[in-house]
């Protein structure tokens, strides 16, 4: 099994460019299904996620063209299957994104149940609670373990959706579905992530009616058809904020270039409260941690603009080196404190009351054998390893290669002492 291994570096210095969001990315590609045209979508990171989101486009009959680099052209000139492959189902939970572009183009989808990291239940609830609004009939087999999603003969038609929580997959899931109904769709208590609006901007540009994508009430107006565009996907800002950490737990000083500030507000402010030096420069995100006393804040992760759950993990591990003691509330995943076990057996100490995490400060880590027990447990681990005393090995590192282009280049290029070990 690959693994990584990170040995106490020192401060991080010099400048690290972000990617393209692998959470916009995702959903922009499956919205790709929904015309017979040529899409093309830019600033595309190379990770596994991604690879399956093109195998999964692939069997629903896109031609796909990813020879250039950062590229992906598609063309789906035909459906060919209503059945979503189980595989690719159950190694990514994204691949649930082509439900509402299947059911848009062709009135049927048929899902195998969901994979992706174990943080939580999960469920599809949400999903399937604004397909049925928008007139779709769903059936779900336990034997098979598969839901079916079907629209009348009239196909799909606009309602009002309450969310009853702001959902980023559901909010993804029932927009790509209502830009084809017919009339108005309003989504309240919509998701506002930057992803959604990313999202509705490829929807626009292909022909949709979206307005106020952003905002906890999007309304949709229907049209006939779409067709092809060309569109770039928005830096990803859980990799902006976990080089963001990465300075910060190290002590260094790191500029972060291609971010957008307006997407880690959260991430600044607490920074900031920890004593962070954070300057927002025309050329990036400069993070400058030397020669500070940093001191514990308190966390609570919520959907955007609070503060991002992909984060909590990274910065966790971040707050076990400051001083003081810091709280950390998770309220978005009921199960997402799996990293806690793993920064325990590093030395850190850490409780876990109900959803909070009680860190304690100015830790002193040790290298050890650790999981990257999910995506961003995963970083979480190369961060407190960056700073623990020797060597720590990190197992299960595909959660890492799912979610962060070239992990290991990025951080050695700022001075990292880390490796990928391929055995
Ligand atoms: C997306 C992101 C993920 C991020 C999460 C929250 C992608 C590919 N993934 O995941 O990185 O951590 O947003 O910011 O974009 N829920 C229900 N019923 C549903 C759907 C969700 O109860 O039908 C619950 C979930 O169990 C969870 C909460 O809502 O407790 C948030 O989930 P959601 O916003 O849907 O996250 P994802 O879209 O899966």
């Amino acid at each position: 099994m690959a693994r990584i291994l990170v040995n106490n570096s020192g401060p991080l210095h010099g400048e690290v460019e972000i990617s393209g969001a692998k959470n916009s990315v995702l959903p922009l590609l499956a919205a790709t299904l929904m015309t017979e045209d040529i899409c093309e979508i830019e600033d595309v990171p190379d990770l596994a996620d991604v690879s399956v989101m093109k195998k999964m486009l692939r069997k629903y009959g896109a031609e796909i063209d990813d020879s250039v680099h950062g590229i992906i052209r598609t063309r789906t000139p035909e459906i060919v299957t209503f059945e979503g492959d189980r595989d690719l189902v159950t190694e990514m939970r994204a691949s649930l994104f082509t439900m509402g572009p299947m059911l848009a183009r062709c009135g049927r989808i048929v899902m195998p149940m969901p994979g992706g990291c174990t943080i939580g239940k999960r469920p599809i609830d949400l999903h399937l609670k604004g397909f049925r609004a928008l007139g779709a009939k769903v059936t779900e087999d336990a034997e098979k373990g598969t839901v079916t999603v079907e629209a009348g003969p009239e196909g799909l038609s606009g309602d009002a959706i309450y969310l009853d929580f702001p959902s980023v997959g559901a909010t993804e899931n029932i927009l790509m579905a209502a830009v084809l109904a017919k009339g108005t769709t309003i989504i309240e208590n919509a998701a506002k992530e930057p992803e959604i609006i990313d999202l509705a901007n490829l929807l626009n540009k292909m022909g949709a009616r979206i307005k106020s994508a952003g905002t906890d009430m999007i309304r949709i107006e229907g049209v006939e058809s779409l067709s092809g565009c060309i569109h770039q996907a928005i830096p990803d800002r859980i990799e902006t904020g976990t080089f963001m950490l990465a300075a910060a737990i190290t002590r260094g000083d790191v500029l972060i270039k291609n971010a957008l500030p307006g997407h880690v507000r959260p991430i600044i402010a607490k920074l900031k409260e920890c004593n962070v030096d954070i300057d927002i420069a025309p050329e990036g995100i400069y993070v400058d941690a030397r020669d500070k006393e940093l001191v514990a804040t308190d966390i609570k992760t919520l959907p955007f603009p609070g503060f991002p759950t992909d984060i909590q993990s990274p910065f966790m591990a971040f707050l076990t080196t400051v001083k003081g003691q810091s709280v950390v509330r998770e309220t978005v995943f009921e199960n997402r404190f799996m990293h806690v076990v793993e920064l325990n057996r590093m030395g850190a100490d850490i409780q876990i009351e109900n959803r909070e995490a009680i860190v304690p400060g100015g830790r002193k880590l040790h290298g050890a054998k650790v999981r990257a027990t999910d995506l961003r447990a995963g970083a979480a681990m190369v961060l407190a390893g960056l700073v623990a005393s020797g060597t720590t090995e990190i197992s299960e590192i595909y959660h890492i290669e799912r979610g962060y282009e070239d992990f290991v280049g990025k951080f050695k290029a700022l001075g990292a002492d880390i490796m990928k070990i391929d055995d």
